[in-house]
Parts: C-alpha cells; structure tokens; sequence
C-alpha cells in the first residue's frame, strides 16, 4: 500500500531548480535509497518533505488511516505529528544535553497530553515519566548507547552522535524515517554495525524508511529500491542491480565511487 505521493515536485530557489518535477513512492515498509551527485537535490528534497520548505509546484500526499492528506504548506511538528520523522544531514543534538534528556525532550514532543498532569506533579505524571525513561533506554539500547545514558551529547564521538540523532527520530515514533546521511564520517566499521541497524528497525518498527547515502556499499547493501537524482532531476528509479547497471547513473557518477 502506498504510504506517500510525491507529485510532480519542484522546488526552485531563484533561477535555480534545486528540485524539478520529482514523482516518487514510498510503499508501506520500504527501505528506500535516495542518491545522487553532490548538489543533486537530495537534502532539498527531504526538506520539502518534512514541511522545512514549501514546493514550489506539485504535491505531497500521505495516506494514513484511509484517508489521504496533502503535506505541503503544513508546519514541519504538525507533519512530525503524522508520522513523518528525520534524521540531519549536519547533525542536530543539543548537545549540552546528556543522551537520555536528547531521547526525553523527542519524546515530550509526543506526549503531550500530560501536561497538567506534569505541571501539577500528579502520580500519573511520575508513572508517565518512568515508563518514558525506559521506553528511551530500550532504544538507546538498540543502538549500543545504554551505557552513555548520562554522557553530554557533546562529548559522544561522532558515530555515535550520529546513531543518538537516529534514536531521537525514532523516539517520536514515525511511520516514515528519513535519513540524511547517516553514516557520513563514519569508519567502515561503524558503518556495518549502522547498516545491521537500519535493517532491523524497519524490521523490528515496521516502518518505512528513505535512506540518502553516499556509501554506495551500504545502500546497495539494504535498500530495495533506489532513486537517482541529478540536477534535481529523478534520472533512475530500481533495484540495487538495475542502478548500478544503468548507463544513466554510471555517467552521473563518472569518476565517483559507484
Ligand atoms: N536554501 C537554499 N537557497 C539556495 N540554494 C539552495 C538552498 N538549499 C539548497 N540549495 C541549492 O540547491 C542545490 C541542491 O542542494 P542539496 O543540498 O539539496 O543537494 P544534496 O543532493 O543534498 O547534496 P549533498 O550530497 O552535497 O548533500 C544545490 O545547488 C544547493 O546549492
Ligand atoms: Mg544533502
């Protein structure tokens, strides 16, 4: 079942089409790629998705309890609010922050029901705040940051501040996850284990995952299907085999890594 519509999408900043009619699908648990040169749209791209900036022509359509929802002109939490999580390509953690209060705060964004509850200190509220401590522990366990629960974000070396912005988005419980480069700065070894993960949570959550990677190995590796973008434009769209056979995207990434 299709999860989101990307309609005839363009975005132009000037005279510039950073991103130009762009069709695209992401079905009910797929793990998507999304790749293409530097400058190919990619990041504008996830932003236009996540309400960070308004198309300037086309659409964007969720279909989510049988009904369907044009996302462009929504505020970015209201769109957070439908299920549509993300990680950054320039990492964002408050990073005065330990890791536990980096998991809470992402949560708090969801929970926010409790919030008489929280001010009057009502024992639902310590209730609340317990099982949202262990709920944020069990996924920092997930991904190996249980025994940094305590540590100040900015003190985590980089791969792991990478794997604590992926657990924040987790943490606001999305049906669509979208990551920018997860693994960028990340040695090869990190980049296995992150691989490993990214599989088993759209396993485990059942969720649906757009993955821009510039490490080829990893997204040939997880993805089902992949779109190229170049100059903003949709080039190719298929299997791992099929994009790295195709004459488009060889060309594309000439003297590349592909
Ligand atoms: N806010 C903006 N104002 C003007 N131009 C922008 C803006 N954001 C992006 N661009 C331009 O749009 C194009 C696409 O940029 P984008 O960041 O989406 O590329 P990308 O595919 O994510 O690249 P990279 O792989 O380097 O992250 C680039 O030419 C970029 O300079
Ligand atoms: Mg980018």
């Amino acid at each position: 079942m299709t999860l989101l519509k990307v309609d005839h999408l363009t975005k132009n900043f000037g005279g510039l089409a950073a991103v130009s009619n762009v069709n695209l699908v992401l079905e009910e648990n797929e793990l998507v790629g999304l790749i293409g040169p530097n400058g190919a749209g990619k990041t504008t791209l996830f932003n236009l998705l996540t309400g960070v900036y308004e198309p300037s022509e086309g659409d964007v359509v969720l279909s989510h309890s049988g009904k369907e929802t044009r996302l462009n002109g929504m505020a970015p939490y209201k769109i957070a609010d439908l299920g549509l999580g993300r990680t950054f390509q320039n990492i964002r953690l408050f990073k005065d922050l330990t890791v536990l209060d980096n998991v809470l705060i992402a949560m708090n964004s969801k929970h926010k029901e409790g919030f008489l509850s929280s001010v009057l200190r009502l024992p639902a509220f310590y209730k609340a705040e317990a099982e949202m401590k262990q709920k944020a522990v069990e996924l920092l366990s997930i991904f190996a940051l249980e025994d940094k629960i305590e540590t100040l974000a900015k003190n985590l070396p980089y791969g792991e501040q990478r794997r604590l912005e992926i657990v924040r988005a987790l943490a606001t419980e999305p049906k669509i996850l979208f990551l920018d480069e997860p693994a960028a700065g990340m040695n090869p070894q990190e980049t296995a284990e992150l691989t490993d993960l990214i599989r088993k949570i759209q396993k485990d959550f059942q969720i649906t995952i757009l993955l821009i990677e510039h490490d080829m190995s990893l997204v040939m590796d997880v993805c089902e299907r992949i779109y190229v973008l170049e100059y903003g434009r949709v080039i190719a769209e298929g299997n791992p085999e099929a994009i790295k056979n195709n004459p488009k995207v060889i060309e594309a990434y000439l003297g590349g890594d592909l």
